[in-house]
């Protein structure tokens, strides 16, 4: 048996987020609800993984050894470390004075069709360095992680040119590598979006820029292992359902997988596009109906939620969250962290609105925003909850139980946090 090299210890609550049946895959229905709490629990932690979680005395008992680091978490939560699922985190230039036109009345679409929107941060990403936007984006990863995220999807989708996609992708590839050197960052999984708008230069021959996206960009981004999945944004004002049937289908048959920003604005076939091609999620989904909540359940498609979006937007229509989950869809939380509709870096906040303004329970939005997002980025088996033999991605929240994640919403609660073991 292992001695530990850190055990977190006497947490008023540890939640584990361990399905109660042992089962492996994202949960559903009730069991989205199921914590696997452990009060005055303990975690035992082997270098960078997971060796054992229990009560405090039995797990002091078995696995401290004379240099095992204690860490004393009385009177707080310890939980996974939180996973993003969802984000656009490279990007320059910031859209304010956009956010202050939609308080005046404009909408996003307005905005986007007469040039600003999307494309106001593709000009400012597309004038910006490789180096200038890793440290920008490196800017916010430290926030996040700070707030307690441990693992975060990072969209390109600024670029939207060969030459500027690659750009960003190697901005997101690079970074990855130095926070991982570095021992201090986030994990970070990478997703093509070249699909994110019809760029302007394209906007009279939208399908020129598909076949762009089809004949040159997707092979190389392939071709160099810049990115796991291929996005698109599906709706109103941005790509039709066969557009976006074209990119998915030549993503996958490079072996990238898939996933989608499905009915934000409006539904134009987009959860079709993503049942068929097997998305692994479908995100944002404000505007459902029946059938298409039943076609994801069918197909097993994870719903990413991002509740930041329609606030930041002044929308007054969320995601149907209670729908989604008592029909047995995985409902997955994220930021959508961008500098048009949601620029905050802060998932716990994203908790906090999945409850008060989806009513998802608090053990709901936990789930959603741990071990089911980790299922929404494929790495379900080796992060997202706290069990043996996973990565030791922890935080310690100033929370006496997990429903203060929620309850106690608009200020920073993670107290300390932990990647592969490590203090950040
Ligand atoms: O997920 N909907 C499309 N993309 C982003 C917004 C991007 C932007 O406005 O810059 C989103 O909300
Ligand atoms: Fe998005």
């Amino acid at each position: 048996m292992d001695t530990a090299t850190l055990i977190i210890h006497s947490a008023a609550e540890l939640v584990t987020c361990r399905a109660p049946d042992g089962a492996s895959g994202p949960r559903t229905g009730k069991v989205q609800g199921e914590l696997g709490v452990i009060s005055h629990g303990a975690i035992a932690v082997s270098d960078d993984r997971i060796v054992a979680v229990g009560p405090t005395d039995d797990i002091i008992h078995r696995y401290r050894g004379e240099n095992t680091d204690l860490v004393d978490a009385s009177g707080k939560t310890v939980t996974p470390g939180l996973v993003d699922a969802h984000t656009h985190l490279v990007w320059a230039g910031w859209r304010d004075e956009e956010y202050e036109l939609r308080l005046k009345g404009a909408t996003y679409l307005q905005i986007m069709e007469a040039g600003g929107g999307i494309m106001s941060t593709v000009q400012a990403t597309r004038l910006a360095t490789e180096t200038e936007l890793k440290t920008l984006a490196r800017a916010r990863l430290h926030r996040m992680l700070a707030h307690g995220t441990t693992t975060v999807e990072i969209k390109s989708g600024y670029g939207l040119s060969l030459e500027d996609e690659l750009k960003c992708l190697r901005a997101i590839r690079d970074l990855n590598i130095e926070l991982q050197k570095e021992g201090t960052g986030p994990r970070i999984a990478a997703t093509f979006l070249g699909a994110h708008a019809i760029p302007a230069e394209y906007a009279d021959n939208p399908q020129d820029y598909v076949n762009l996206i089809v004949e040159e960009m997707l092979p190389a981004v392939a071709g160099e292992g810049l990115a796991e999945w291929c996005d698109a944004f599906c709706d109103t004002g941005a790509f039709t359902a066969d557009q976006t049937r074209q990119i998915l289908r030549a993503a996958r048959e490079l072996g990238l997988h898939t996933r989608l920003h499905a009915n934000e604005f409006a539904s134009v076939g987009a959860i079709e596009v993503a049942t068929e091609m097997r998305a692994v999620s479908a995100d944002h989904l404000l505007v459902m109906e029946p059938e298409d909540i039943e076609a994801l359940r069918a197909a097993g498609t994870i719903a990413v939620l991002l509740p930041g979006t329609p606030l930041g937007l002044g929308l007054k229509n969320y995601a149907p969250a209670r729908s989604l989950i008592d029909a047995g869809v995985p409902v997955a939380l994220a930021t959508d962290c961008n500098p048009g509709t949601c620029p905050s870096e802060n998932l716990a906040l994203m908790i906090a609105l999945a409850c008060s303004l989806m009513k998802m329970t608090p053990a709901e939005a936990l789930i959603a925003a741990t071990i089911n997002s980790a299922h929404a980025l494929e790495r379900g088996d080796h992060i997202g909850s706290l069990e043996p033999g996973k990565l030791a991605d922890i935080v310690i929240w100033d929370a006496p139980n997990h429903r203060h994640l929620a309850y106690h919403f608009g200020v920073n609660l993670a107290e300390m946090v932990f990647v592969g073991g490590m203090r950040t």
